[in-house]
């Protein structure tokens, strides 16, 4: 039998770059096991913000692997996040999808649990039973600016403030702090956890997918940087790059910060943020390019620009004037991977067209599910072939690298 070292070291030199990865890495259990242990647990992952939770004693679940995360907001100042396990045999602690409760109760035995995670009640326990040791299991947890992040690692996690605080002006002056929630969207893909993100870093595939997507957008500035600051041809990036130093002068003008962040496969969470140009006459990313909401965080005008920024592979926001989109991407088994949107407007927003503001990003997302399940069952076939990427698809390149530098490194 094969040892797991040899499992993914035959599996490593099977790779070539510049081609997608042989089948195994998006079909095996084995390999997601890897992935799990070696980069999945091992980075922060924006769970969702605060809104989500707003009253003390409020708290939702979210599902990593075969992990679920509870997280609960104690008081105004904290938010919390625990293992959903009961501490007497087990049994997941709090059922569904998020709830309110001034106790967290297991339904099997009634042991009762504060929203620090104490156990506060256990019914006939003998007596060296020390409630003191049966607190809930705490999962690693941070804030930034009202956005929640986890981290699953058993072990130290890489350093919140270093790897996140050069986002900090641009997540200030967009108002995340003091966002609501005004709609929330569940697009569960039957795709490896590496699919669904390669097709989020290309857009290779705008042009035959997605018409809503495009109908919003330059063409150019698709096709320089519409997955992120470097993924096009480098020749179409170079002949973008006055339009975009053009557009940068008034954005900053107006006070927005608009500095890039482009990080290399040696990086621990391959972060990345860009703005770039709506199409001609286009506000913000709804049907006509006409708001949605009012603008959002410190803005003082419409500045004709949007925003992508990724935490990691996994987190990412996308940033209209008038509203943006927190985009989670967690893997949950080798073939499935929830995809979720949270749509978030400014605090202060008394009147939101929830249809307009969705349909761009719903649209995309319901297309994105499908094409990216349709690749999954290619790969499944015996006749899959690892092919070779184009030249819009170069952040692929970058990401396999940083993938598999984690796999070579552990
Ligand atoms: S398993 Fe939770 S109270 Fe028994
Ligand atoms: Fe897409």
């Amino acid at each position: 039998m094969l040892t797991m070292t040899n499992l993914l070291a035959n599996l490593l030199s099977q790779t070539t770059p510049g081609y997608s990865l042989p089948g195994a890495f998006y079909t095996s259990d084995a390999v997601f096991n890897e992935d799990f242990d070696r980069v999945i647990s091992r980075k922060w992952l924006m769970a969702g913000h605060i809104a989500q939770i707003p009253r003390a004693g409020d708290w939702f679940v979210f599902r990593v692997g075969g992990e679920q995360v509870l997280i609960v907001r104690e008081n105004e100042a904290q938010v919390n996040a625990f293992y959903n396990v009961c501490r007497h045999r087990g049994s997941t602690l709090c059922q569904g999808e998020r709830g309110h409760g001034k106790l967290l109760v297991c339904p099997y035995h009634a042991w009762s649990f504060g929203l620090d995670g104490a156990l506060r009640s256990a019914r006939l326990m003998p007596e060296d039973f020390r409630k003191e040791d049966n607190g809930l299991i705490p999962a690693h947890v941070r804030t930034l600016h009202g956005l929640i992040f986890v981290c699953l690692s058993e072990d130290e996690p890489e350093p919140f403030d270093a790897t996140f605080a050069e986002f900090e002006p641009i997540l200030d002056y967009h108002g995340f702090d003091n966002a609501r929630v005004a709609h929330e969207g569940r697009y569960p893909t039957a795709a490896n956890w590496k699919l669904v993100v390669e097709n989020f870093l290309e857009c290779y595939h705008c042009a035959p997918a997605h018409p809503e997507f495009c109908s919003m957008h330059p063409p150019e500035a698709l096709l320089a940087v519409g997955a992120g600051p470097s993924s096009g041809p480098a020749e179409a990036v170079e002949r973008y790059a006055p339009v975009l130093e053009a557009w940068k002068a008034q954005a900053e003008a107006l006070g927005r910060p608009v500095y890039t962040v482009d990080d290399g496969p040696e990086s621990s969470h391959l972060r990345a943020l860009l703005q770039r140009t709506m199409r001609e006459g286009f506000l913000t990313e709804t049907p006509d390019g006409q708001p949605a909401s009012r603008l959002m965080g410190k803005r003082v005008d419409w500045d004709y620009g949007r925003m992508h920024l990724a935490f990691s592979p996994f987190s990412h926001i996308v940033a209209d004037n008038d509203f943006a989109m927190l985009f989670r991407f967690t893997p949950r088994s080798a073939m499935q991977t929830d995809v979720d949107i949270t749509w978030l407007v400014d605090g202060r927003a008394d009147e939101v067209d929830l249809e307009r503001m969705t349909w761009g990003w719903h649209n995309t997302t319901l297309q994105d599910k499908q094409i990216t399940e349709d690749n999954q069952d290619g790969i499944r076939s015996r006749h899959y072939r690892p092919g070779r990427y184009s030249t819009q698809e170069r952040a692929l390149i970058t990401f396999q690298d940083w993938y598999l530098r984690h796999l070579a490194d552990a």
